[in-house]
């Protein structure tokens, strides 16, 4: 039922580059993966739970498709193989709880 309101929502939304990105992501998927595969080397260079490497004044993703682009770029670094639907999860889930792009 939230998976429906969600999409409606989307189609009538006008700003719709990341909501058509992410429409169909899995958002705790994503949050699993993130903290299973990136957060402690992020957490080691910024402290806390890492997520001021999000937040940062001059952080460098500034637009959703640079966010996917940015988690493709680490995902192919670190070798972890993870699919593209897991890509855009991870994506959806750093942008709903970081960078708010619409
Ligand atoms: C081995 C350490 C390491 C791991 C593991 C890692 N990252 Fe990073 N990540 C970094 C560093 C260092 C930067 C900052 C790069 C810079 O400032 O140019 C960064 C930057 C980022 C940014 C950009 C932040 C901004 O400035 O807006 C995102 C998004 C990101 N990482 C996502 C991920 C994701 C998703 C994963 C897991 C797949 C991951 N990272 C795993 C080291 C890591």
């Amino acid at each position: 039922m939230n998976k429906l309101v969600l999409v409606v929502c989307c189609l009538t939304s006008f700003d719709v580059a990341a909501n058509d990105l992410f429409a169909k992501a899995d958002l705790d998927a994503g949050k699993a993966l993130i903290e299973k595969n990136c957060i402690s080397c992020h957490a080691s260079s910024y402290g806390g739970d890492g997520s001021e490497i999000y937040t940062r004044a001059f952080h460098k993703v500034e637009s959703s498709s640079a966010l996917v682009t940015q988690v493709r770029a680490c995902n192919t670094n670190l070798d972890l193989k993870w699919f593209e639907e897991e890509e855009l999860n991870a994506a959806a889930y750093l942008n709903k709880q970081f960078y708010h792009f619409e």
